[in-house]
């Protein structure tokens, strides 16, 4: 039965399943235009719903940040996952423990990893920085190659391949840089790739990818598959860097106003910094602080946190409509954090509620 969504208790969180559904479907055509398979980040919504849904739009397995995440997508029947944090030796076990029951992809760096990973029966990647300067090799430095031969030998592991994450395609103003973002990764997978190969290494894969770098791409040559999370929910970041539309963000925070005095230059909202995470958006564009957008009120932004308090401010004209106990619904800087704060969807169509998903935040 569908319930309104005026009952639902405050902080919520709303996802808007005709614009998810949209989000879904846009991605997997332009992956499949760009002659990609995709790998979604599962980070992102941390919901099998939306993984099963990402994979009857074609995608070939899931990508976690964590080993946690990894057990409860098994959990739930999934049967490929790349676990893209590097992996380190004193993980080595319990990823061992996963891959009986599924493909797991694990990721490395570092040469020592590399040769304590011979003999684990392992999917192996190896990290490619591709311009973000977090984790990878360089790929023109000595060591890359060092540490590329060292898994080319396949002892006990099966390589799968270089990966990469430009996560530098935030830093981004509009979509002619992050297609110059895009292209810079294409060129370290490629280029990479074909020196590995004329050394003699079979390099079965590269994955590449961000929401930003692949919305904007026009050419991906070289590349196999793509890891965007983002793209399900977008964000209040994401229609600032110029990634998507307003309209196409899929998840928003219900909250109800809770203070608000006669004249006030603010009012008070039940999301706070758990509601909505400490996220600034992208720092880049100077803009004025804000934790996030009010939606239906642009002249409105939540100017502040503290941990279950929000502090909406704006012009007095556009403050005095709301007296306490009504509700708006706030667009986050950072849908991936904010998301990581909440058990479980209200699954909202046409302002009414369908159904709650799971969230599975576990640690
Ligand atoms: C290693 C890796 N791959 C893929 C992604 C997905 O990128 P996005 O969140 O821009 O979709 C992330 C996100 O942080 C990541 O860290």
């Amino acid at each position: 039965m569908a319930r309104r969504a005026l009952t639902i208790e405050t902080p919520a969180l709303l996802l808007h399943l005709d614009v998810v559904e949209r989000n879904l479907e846009r991605m997997a055509q332009r992956a499949r235009r760009l002659g990609v398979a995709l790998r979604p980040h599962a980070k992102t919504h941390k919901c099998p719903e939306l993984g099963r849904r990402q994979l009857a739009h074609g995608a070939i397995g899931l990508t976690v940040a964590t080993l946690a995440e990894a057990e409860a997508f098994v959990r739930a029947g999934f049967t490929d996952l790349t676990w893209a944090l590097p992996i380190d030796p004193t993980h080595l076990p319990h990823a061992r423990r996963l891959a009986r029951r599924a493909t797991l992809r694990v990721v490395t760096d570092d040469l020592d990893t590399a040769r304590a990973l011979a003999g684990s029966g392992l999917h192996v990647w190896l990290k490619v920085d591709c311009g973000y300067h977090r984790a990878g090799v360089d790929p023109e430095s000595p060591y890359a190659m060092e540490v590329a031969r060292e898994l080319g030998r396949e002892d006990g592991l099966t390589f799968d391949g270089l990966l990469s994450h430009s996560g530098h395609a935030y830093h981004t103003r509009t979509q002619a840089e992050a297609a110059a973002v895009a292209e810079q990764e294409r060129l370290a997978l490629s280029r990479f790739t074909q020196r590995l190969r004329t050394a003699g290494i079979t390099v079965r894969g590269a994955s590449a990818g961000s929401t930003p770098a692949l919305s904007a791409a026009t050419d991906l040559t070289g590349v196999t598959e793509a890891r965007p999370g983002n793209y399900v929910f977008y964000d209040r970041t994401q229609v600032l860097i110029g990634c998507c539309e307003p309209d196409d963000v899929g998840v928003s925070v219900l909250a109800t106003v809770v203070s608000h005095q006669p004249g006030g230059d603010h009012l008070v909202i039940d999301a706070g910094a758990l509601a909505l995470s400490k996220d600034t958006g992208p720092d880049h564009l100077d803009l004025p602080i804000s934790f996030g957008a009010v939606r239906g009120h642009p002249s409105l932004t939540v100017a502040s946190v503290s941990q279950e308090h929000g502090v909406v401010r704006g012009p007095p004209s556009s403050l005095e409509q709301f007296r306490v106990g009504d509700r708006m619904e706030i667009v986050p800087n950072h849908s991936c954090l904010t998301v990581a704060h909440y058990d479980q969807y209200h699954v909202m169509r046409d302002g009414r509620e369908l159904d709650r998903w799971r969230i599975e935040r576990g640690r």
